[in-house]
């Protein structure tokens, strides 16, 4: 069991099997929002709406799945079922679910009654050390994430037993983003993923992976610098997950061989082979030959033109010590040969 402070706001509890009294902290809510996506195992949803019902009333919202959840249109229907349920200011919502789960959820309690209580317990590893921490919510629009908020839960509640029983391809999701933790913040969780691949243990995962992104976090609340950090892997990533249609976690992977193999070149990193033999155990991808390198070149165009016509990339120095740096053009065409992208 391990219990942590985020921003002085987020108490955040982590281990095996949480009581209702840890889900729902020190709080004297009469009524209890629970909100839930589909894709939460019965098990698990009945489990903790079984355990809240013996303290408060819970009403139960089950929401669409996965980013179908996160539209004004849901955020409107949730609010409504919030109102006719009597919730009051005083009252507190419960996310379950994953990113997307909790990403609306943090949306709404912040503006239903201009801001109520809101608790998260993630079921995914995403959600768990990325989502639920940091206090940013989003809804999409045209682009991800363009409308949300910054506003922490009150706690977050992490069931370790949930975490390792996920199927594979779902652990391999949150695997990418806790071995950028470890890329960019914490040389042991990079041991740990290298020694042990996907049977790392989840709870000290989780833990050293919330750590490094509550450090950050905590100096950068409102991503005006240092939180640029955590977007390692994901410049060159995001591209290749538009381009190429692939998942966020398997895009960040063959993102974060592009950024090693930037930082090799720019700031002598020498764990660039070390990272990709690492990224192979974990079962993610090291390369995206078919994605086509104009449309990844487009897309890094877009983000160039945003950022007054220079593409900034974070590199790493050395495991744990990251930095932002501009990129020219070479550099990019050696970094997207480094995944197999323009080669062709
Ligand atoms: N706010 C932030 O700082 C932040 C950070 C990272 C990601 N995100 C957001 O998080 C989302 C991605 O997170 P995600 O991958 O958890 O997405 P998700 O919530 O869509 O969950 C993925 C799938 O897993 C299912 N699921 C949930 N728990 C499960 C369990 N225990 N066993 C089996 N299936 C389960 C869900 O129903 C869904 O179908 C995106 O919307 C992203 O924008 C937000
Ligand atoms: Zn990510």
């Amino acid at each position: 069991m391990d219990e942590l402070v985020v921003g002085g706001v987020t108490r955040v509890w982590i281990g095996a099997r949480p009581r209702p009294e840890e889900v729902l902290g020190d709080v004297a809510a009469r009524r209890v929002a629970v909100m839930v996506q589909p894709g939460v195992p019965a098990t698990i949803g009945r489990r903790f709406a079984a355990g809240i019902s013996g303290i408060a009333v819970p009403i139960v919202i089950e929401v669409p799945d996965g980013e179908a959840a996160k539209t004004f249109a849901v955020a409107d229907e949730v609010c409504r079922r919030l109102a006719a349920g009597g919730l009051e200011r005083s009252d507190l919502i419960v996310g379950v679910g994953g990113g997307a789960l909790t990403d609306l959820a943090g949306f709404v309690a912040g503006v239903f009654l201009r801001g109520i209580r809101v608790h998260y317990t993630p079921t995914t590893l995403v959600g768990a050390i990325d989502a639920a921490i940091g206090g940013k919510s989003g809804l999409n629009l045209d682009a991800k994430n363009l409308v949300g908020l910054f506003r922490h839960p009150a706690r977050v509640v992490i069931d370790t037993e949930v975490i390792a029983g996920l199927p594979r391809p779902l652990l391999r999701q949150g695997v990418a983003e806790a071995l950028k933790a470890g890329m960019i913040g914490d040389p042991g969780l990079v041991d740990l993923l290298e020694a042990n691949g996907l049977d790392a243990p989840a709870g000290e995962v989780v833990s050293r992976a919330i750590r490094v992104k509550t450090t950050i976090v905590e100096r950068d609340f409102r991503d005006e610098g240092e939180r640029a950090h955590l977007n390692y892997g994901h410049t060159i990533g995001h591209a290749v997950e538009i381009a190429g249609g692939m998942s966020h976690g398997e895009a960040v992977a063959v993102g974060m061989v592009a950024a090693g193999r930037v930082s090799a070149l720019l700031a002598g990193f020498t764990g660039e082979e070390r990272q990709r033999a690492i990224i192979a155990r974990l079962g993610l991808p090291t390369a995206a030959s078919e994605v086509s390198a104009d449309a990844v070149r487009g897309l890094l165009d877009r983000d160039k033109k945003r950022a007054q016509g220079a593409l900034r990339m974070v590199v790493l120095d050395e495991v744990a010590r990251p930095r932002v740096v501009v990129v020219d053009d070479a550099t990019v065409t050696a970094a997207l040969a480094a995944v197999g992208i323009g080669e062709g």
